[in-house]
């Protein structure tokens, strides 16, 4: 049997095909870019993988590709910005795929923002702002500062702004002009203040199984690069049991089904969700997950994709390590050439290791967002806590190069 994905994340490919062939199944990765996922594929099971490159974000492409796999039973989709052209296919192939109703929803960060306040589960709602509009600038008066400008379906932290007054409103409207919109308007909402964690989840059937959350560390204002997670954050109780019984009702609220990556922050006046990522945590956290529990999470893409109830509902998960990883930053834009260091990396605690985002010779193009992230150090410690504190010395000693 053939199961395809459109795209993937930026790791996790290589468990992803152990998983498969587990299962006596092949995965077909459509990509638009196979450059991207060079790190996985050095390290996937030679010949279990068949890539086709086409254009992953023309639903039309996409579904002819798949017309061609013989017995294809499945679809995965992991990314953001393929997850409606997923939908779309998925509908027309009559294959598995998640809620519709449910991924519209999150993936438009202003109707999401709206339905969290109407339930009462945020306390602002949001004014939706179209920077090409003429009369734009009267909605300065009907913001809440600070407040958050962002892409209404924005990905990566690209389109994220912070406006501390009105007079920063007219700056970040001609940013958002001569930028690339996804979602083609902002939202803007009130800046929430405090830490953000993240809660990495598996749902089916009106059940939600918190699988951990992530922590994560941010660039300093007026940027949100992520630079750093960690995971499973150890919650006291009750807090921890409020947390999961929180992010269930959310999401069993909106009929939602697979993995989510809920983003939140806690303040001084309550948890408040960012967004809901319809799928698994990006960037390292599918593999940060996978090391802590000693346990291939990606299975459950399979189940689903074969639309059955995923074993990893009912797995037992228990920590044998806490995870973490801290970014390696470009500090210049160019081209990239390689890190400096990595040999400095044996024999530091944590077995920290080195893992690449980037093939040699790609432009660094931007250093606000998760462009500017030319890799990671990943590191293992007793917890979350201790195995941040081993990536975080060990990122020290790794340099990227830019030039
Ligand atoms: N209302 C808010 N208050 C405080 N911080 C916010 C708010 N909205 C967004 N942020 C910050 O900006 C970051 C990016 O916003 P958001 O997660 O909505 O965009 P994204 O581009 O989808 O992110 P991702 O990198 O997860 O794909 C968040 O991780 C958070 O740090
Ligand atoms: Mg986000």
């Amino acid at each position: 049997m053939h199961v395809a994905a459109l795209e993937w994340l930026t790791f996790g490919l290589a468990r992803a095909v152990t998983a498969a062939v587990e299962r006596g199944l092949t995965l077909h990765l459509l990509t638009s870019d196979r450059t991207e996922y060079a790190f996985g594929l050095r390290r996937s099971a030679p010949g279990s993988l068949v890539i086709h490159d086409v254009d992953t974000s023309d639903p039309t492409c996409v579904a002819k590709e798949l017309r061609a796999i013989d017995g294809l039973a499945g679809l995965i989709s992991t990314t953001d910005v393929c997850s409606l052209v997923s939908l779309e296919v998925a509908a027309e192939l009559g294959l598995a795929a998640q809620p519709s109703d449910a991924v519209r929803l999150v993936r438009d960060k202003g109707a999401l923002r709206r339905y969290l306040y109407m339930m009462g589960l945020s306390r602002a709602s949001q004014v939706t702002v179209d920077p090409f509009a003429a009369d734009v600038l009267a909605a300065t008066g009907m913001l809440t500062y600070p407040a958050v400008l962002k892409d209404a379906s924005g990905t990566g932290s690209e389109g994220v702004w912070i406006a501390q007054g009105p007079d920063d409103v007219p700056g970040i409207l001609d940013a958002a002009r001569t930028g690339r919109l996804r979602g083609g308007v902002l939202t803007a909402e009130p800046y929430f203040s405090g830490p953000l964690y993240s809660a990495e989840t598996l749902s089916w059937d009106g059940e939600t199984r918190l699988l951990g959350i992530s922590s994560r560390l941010l660039s300093p204002l007026p940027h949100f690069r992520e630079e750093g997670e960690a995971f499973p954050v150890a919650f006291p109780e009750p807090q921890a049991a409020e947390l999961a019984g929180w992010i269930s009702s959310v999401l069993n609220g909106i009929a939602y089904r697979g993995f989510s990556h809920t983003e939140f922050i806690i303040t001084d006046d309550g948890y408040e969700i960012v967004e809901i990522n319809p799928r698994l945590g990006g960037g390292m956290i599918g593999e940060l997950i996978c090391d802590a529990y000693e346990t291939n999470i990606y299975e459950a893409f399979f189940d689903m994709a074969l639309g059955r109830r995923p074993a990893l509902l009912d797995a037992p998960l228990v920590a044998v390590r806490g995870m973490a990883e801290v970014d390696l930053m470009a500090d210049r834009t160019g081209v990239f050439d390689g890190f400096d260091g990595e040999d400095r990396l044996a024999g530091h605690p944590g077995s920290p290791r080195l893992c690449s985002a980037r093939s040699h010779g790609e432009t660094v193009d931007s250093l606000t967002d998760w462009r500017g992230s030319l890799g990671s150090i990943v590191a293992e410690g007793p917890t979350a806590e201790l195995a941040m504190h081993n990536a975080a010395a060990a990122a020290r000693l790794v340099r990227p190069r830019v030039i």
